[in-house]
């Protein structure tokens, strides 16, 4: 199945990391693996997720102000906490916190209602099911303890396969009801490297879910039934093959953490967002909700920097695909849909020119996005195969982005770059 086109289009989803860990602001589910916060306290804080002030029309809103045309939210993450009223196993939000509802339809619905795409995070890991640690990983990974780990692997190491037929039929069974009732556009797999393709059975699971809606788009960490790759907290120095995104926090943390206070500026994020559509990708911005459902300021404001830079800069980000190959400009850049348009980013301030190298269509002419302010430019030099290069005159202060000029080169044809060494 190609790619939804959607995906490809929306450049910026929002990630939310929404659950009990947000009560006491500890690591989400890890935080009782790792052993730093004992198992009864970590779970403890289901008495104190209220999700008194949930309010998803006003996430939605936000997001849209962004700019994302998606959102990603953990309907259930490694702990096992289900946001959703689940008819398998008792551990949800609507049973066992004061919250005591469905958090995930009116989520589904707010976001719908904004004409933003739904996504689901699913974690195949649930370190808190009776019946989880019961198989061991044919060749497990050499971090986070997998092998020795008591949440994931029997402690005597002897496998109890009834125990694991019943945890794929309740895994099963929740991602049915997600898919039966929110209808997804994406769902977003996590936890998977703790088993094998075949002990997870991913196919089998591929299969019902795409028979329940073929349109579906499921990430890598759905392993070989995947349809993009998920890079983590770091921009990729090479482009991925196919279709991918960026997963990167605010701050520091996934979940809500009020110590963390180490947060990319508005600048940093523009510059993760253009580095990524640059190389084709979404970025997946990470925001972690108060335990009352409550977007913390300090990523909130970060939020709508980027998104009024977005704003400013539409033309240079939604339908674009990746712009040139590194060599021929400082800096990313993306292509109009009609491959007629090449947005140059230019993240400091030009000084004299920007110079392109190795542009063999001719520019028709060069405007700076935003302000729509027009600038000269000249092709110099050039012999044989090899192209001059394309000078254009640096933007006047006036037209300088706080955060990444953009200029639009108007091309006259098909994009058409030289990537050779020259003469011998
Ligand atoms: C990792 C972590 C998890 C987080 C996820 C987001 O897989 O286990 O806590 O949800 O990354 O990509």
């Amino acid at each position: 199945m190609p790619m939804q086109p959607w995906f490809s289009d929306a450049k910026l989803g929002i990630f939310l990391h929404y659950g009990i860990y947000a009560v006491d602001g500890v690591p989400e589910s890890w935080a009782f693996y790792t052993g730093d916060v004992p198992h009864d306290r970590y779970m403890r804080q289901l008495d104190g997720f209220t999700a008194s002030r949930y309010d998803p029309r006003a996430w939605a809103d936000l997001f849209a102000r962004t700019g994302a045309r998606y959102a990603v939210l953990t309907a259930r993450h490694h702990d096992g906490v289900a946001l959703w009223g689940t008819a398998h196993g008792d551990l949800n939000v609507v049973r066992r916190t004061p919250a005591g509802r469905d958090l995930v339809a009116p989520y589904v619905d707010a976001l719908r209602e904004r004409g933003l795409k739904v996504g689901l995070y699913y974690s195949h890991s649930d370190w808190n099911h009776p019946d989880y640690a019961s198989v061991v990983h044919p060749d497990p990974p050499a971090h986070d303890g997998v092998a020795t780990n008591p949440y994931v692997t029997p402690k005597d190491g002897v496998e109890d396969p009834a125990a694991w037929a019943r945890y794929l039929a309740y895994r099963d069974g929740q991602v049915g009801e997600l898919v039966e009732r929110f209808r997804p556009d994406l769902l977003w797999f996590d936890g998977e490297w703790e088993r094998s393709e075949e002990q997870w059975r991913i196919r089998e699971l591929a299969r019902r879910i795409l028979a329940g809606n073929p349109e579906t788009v499921l990430n890598a960490r759905m392993l070989s039934q995947g349809d993009y790759a998920t890079p983590e907290q770091g921009l990729p120095v090479r482009i991925p093959d196919g279709p991918w995104e960026l997963c990167l926090t605010v701050n520091d943390s996934w979940g809500h953490q009020p110590a963390d206070d180490r947060h990319k500026s508005v600048g940093m994020l523009v510059r993760y967002f253009a580095e990524t559509i640059g190389m084709g990708g979404n970025l997946l911005l990470g925001v972690g909700p108060r335990e009352d459902g409550t977007v913390p300021e300090a990523q909130a404001e970060r939020l709508t920097g980027l998104g009024d830079w977005i704003a400013r800069h539409a033309d240079a980000v939604y339908g674009t695909s990746a712009g040139l190959p590194p060599g021929h400009h400082y800096g990313p850049s993306t292509l109009s849909a009609d491959g007629r348009t090449l947005y140059l980013f230019c993240f400091d301030a030009p000084r004299e020119h920007v110079a392109v190298r190795g542009l063999r269509t001719p520019v028709k002419r060069v405007r700076v996005v935003g302000t729509g302010a027009e600038l000269g430019h000249v092709v110099v030099g050039g012999l044989h195969e090899v192209p001059g290069v394309t000078w254009i005159d640096a933007p006047a202060p006036g037209d300088i982005d706080p955060y990444a000029t953009v200029l639009a080169l108007e091309l006259d044809g098909d994009l058409d770059v030289y990537r050779g060494k020259g003469r011998d």
